[in-house]
């Protein structure tokens, strides 16, 4: 395979990484401390350079990129801060991109296009305390009632949550159905009274990134908010999850090209013994194992991303590519830690939150358990 970004592409790495290091990265390490979502900074400023909708045709808000820009831009951005990078990838593939793959040409224009130009802030709930990767054991309720849909039941570890104005909620409609039959999918926006926040989580690593609980008590919306077809809400979220899991990878990829820099510039410089360390073969063997794991976990994202651009099947790829950019993302956060020492377990150099930020890559948007299982079906099935 012959492998290289086009014009397009290398300019959105550049503008997002000056964006980046320039606006994002500075306020990163305050930000993880305080657990503080900024938002002017962490999403409508992504709007204004076409992030928010990169993807999606211009008639409805977006850029018309494609999902190798849409990699890069996640990756540049989580190459210094990951809470930065999920904000979007979650607000993209998980609020914006089920509305485009399923959404009417009212519900594309009501909600797909401010998503897509950075005015709204999109979520997606599909877990529960008692269905998270076993997703079809929804227990959050829809009931049909006249004109509306009445929503009960909880929703937990929401992306964004709070924030956002539009979500897409997973509901069981059909009470009688079994496992991942009869649940739906609905559009419901932030200030519908029976929406509340419940409790948001204090985590180990994308501190600034908010999640939170979502609470129906007797939330009532409108039918038009139905997300595709009555009854196919399962697969509205696994074909989610497969684009979803394209941006998880593209993060993870940059949490380990952010701490691989931070570990090779360090070990150029520390000395010890009157050397630097980039002079021992101990340090230059983790120092090519990482940038050959990162290089590999590349090409698995950028494929992945080319596939769902070609309109080629891909969620078989964008497992790959988030199960084994995710394990780089661990194993290499963890290396530069060791690089640095004493210091690496500071919080006074980046690697250690790196290291705390990577460890979300291996679990959500399924665990990589979970991505094998999608993986040995997809090679097992026929
Ligand atoms: N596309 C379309 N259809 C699909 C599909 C896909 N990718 N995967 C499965 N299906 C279909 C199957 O064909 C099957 O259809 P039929 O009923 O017509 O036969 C149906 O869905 C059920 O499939 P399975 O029997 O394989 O379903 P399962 O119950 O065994 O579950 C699973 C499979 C892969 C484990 C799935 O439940 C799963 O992906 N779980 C993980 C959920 C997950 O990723 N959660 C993360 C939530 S988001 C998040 O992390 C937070 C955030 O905000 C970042």
């Amino acid at each position: 395979m012959i492998f290289e970004l086009n014009e397009e592409q290398k300019l959105i790495r550049q503008t997002v990484r000056e964006f980046a290091e320039k606006e994002i990265k500075p306020s990163a390490a305050e930000r993880d401390e305080s657990e503080s979502f900024d938002r002017s900074l962490m999403f409508d400023k992504l709007g204004e350079l076409g992030l928010a909708g990169i993807v999606f045709p211009e008639e409805y808000g977006g850029a018309g990129a494609d999902y190798i820009s849409y990699a890069i831009a996640v990756e540049e951005l989580s190459r210094v801060c990951a809470s930065t990078g999920v904000t979007l990838s979650a607000h993209l593939s998980l609020g914006a991109n089920p509305i485009y793959l399923f959404g009417s040409e009212e519900q594309k224009q009501q909600f797909l296009t401010p998503l897509a130009e950075g005015t709204k802030l999109g979520a997606f709930a599909l877990t529960e305390t008692a269905a998270g990767s076993d997703a079809g054991g929804t227990k959050t309720t829809a009931e049909r009632d006249g004109e509306d849909w009445v929503l009960n039941g909880t929703k937990i570890f929401c992306t964004n949550g709070g924030e956002a104005e539009i979500n897409i909620v997973f509901a069981r409609t059909d009470k009688n159905a079994q496992k991942h039959h009869g649940i739906s999918a609905f559009i419901v926006e932030k200030d519908t009274p029976g929406f509340s926040f419940g409790k948001k989580e204090r985590k180990l690593g994308i501190r600034s990134s908010p999640t939170c609980e979502f609470v129906f008590d007797n939330c009532r919306i409108p039918a038009a908010n139905l997300l595709g077809e009555e009854g196919s809400g399962f697969k509205v979220a696994m074909k989610t999850l497969d684009g979803g899991r394209i941006g998880i990878a593209a993060q993870a990829l940059g949490i380990a090209q952010g701490a691989f820099e931070a570990a090779l510039a360090y070990a150029k410089e520390r000395k010890q013994f009157d050397q630097p360390i980039s002079s021992f073969q101990a340090i230059q063997f983790k120092l090519a194992d990482m940038a050959t794991e990162i290089e590999a976990a590349r090409l698995l994202v950028y494929q992945a991303a080319y596939k769902a651009s070609a309109g080629q099947a891909y969620g078989k790829d964008s497992a790959m590519a988030k199960m084994y950019a995710s394990d780089v993302a661990m194993r290499v956060t963890t290396e530069a830690v060791q690089v640095f020492g004493g210091y690496g377990f500071t919080r006074d150099f980046p690697v250690e939150r790196m290291m705390r930020d990577a460890k979300i890559t291996q679990i959500y948007e399924g665990t990589n358990e979970v991505q094998r299982v999608v993986i040995g079906v997809a090679l097992t099935r026929d």
